[in-house]
């Protein structure tokens, strides 16, 4: 089954002066389960590719299908909702909420889903367990290493069992060490739940993780390899 369907996309971002155009016609699919890494050089629009997959923006032209819905048809709260419940992200900057403990952190999306408070906090807990700091749960972000919190993110990432989870360049911040076991640990949530990935890396060592690598270069598709 296709998870994800991009077909002839282009965007392009419009300001006073000037337009890019940030992609130029991608059609791709994934199916459901695979891990696929997305490689390209700086400024290729692999970014625009994951905001547009994810729905945080819209392509300029073209058709992205998520989970056999074509996304332009939604209204803004059904976009939102499709967000909330199928889409994980993880960024190279962690993104987590300073002032929350890690388990607090994996708990706010089901906070915005409605999950009472009991089953929230057994399942934010289980989380922190799969990718292996349950014992750092009571700690905020700054007293935790940044391969401790990219762990949180991901656990947050997966607090409503996403279908889909996106990763731009989540080991750009740590050494190689530290960032190898980041995407052990995406590939094993990959394997263990079923969850589709797209990582966008530099790193043809960590793409080595993907069942297939998708390379962009000026906002097109150069070539896919199994
Ligand atoms: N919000 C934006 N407004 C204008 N240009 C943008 C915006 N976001 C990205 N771009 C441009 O689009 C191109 C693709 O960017 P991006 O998708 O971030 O590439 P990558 O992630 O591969 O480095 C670049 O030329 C970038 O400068
Ligand atoms: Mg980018």
């Amino acid at each position: 089954m296709k998870v994800i369907e991009l077909i002839d996309v282009f965007k392009i971002y419009k300001t006073e002066f000037y337009e890019v155009h940030a992609l130029n016609g991608i059609t791709m699919n994934v199916e459901k389960g695979e891990f696929i890494a997305i490689m390209g050089p700086s400024g290729s629009g692999k970014s625009t590719l994951l905001h547009l997959i994810g729905c945080l923006d819209k392509p300029t032209k073209g058709e992205v299908i998520i989970n056999g819905t074509e996304t332009s048809k939604l209204s803004d709260g059904e976009l939102t909702k499709l967000r909330r419940d199928s889409i994980g992200f993880i960024f190279q900057q962690y993104n987590l909420v300073p002032t929350l403990t890690a388990l607090e952190n994996v708990e706010l999306p089901m906070i915005f889903k409605g999950i009472p408070k009991e089953e929230r906090k057994e399942k934010a807990m289980d989380l922190l367990r799969q990718v292996g700091i349950e014992d750092l749960a009571d700690r905020k972000p700054k007293e935790i290493s940044g391969g401790q919190q990219q762990r949180v993110a991901i656990a947050r990432a997966l607090a409503n069992s996403p279908a889909i989870l996106l990763c731009d360049e989540p080991t750009g911040n740590l050494d190689s060490k530290t960032g190898r076991q980041v995407i052990e640990i995406i590939r094993k949530m990959n394997e263990e739940r079923g969850v589709t990935v797209i990582l966008v890396t530099h790193d043809f060592s960590l793409a080595d993780y993907a069942d297939r690598i998708v390379k962009i270069r000026d906002g097109k598709i150069e070539g896919a390899r199994d």
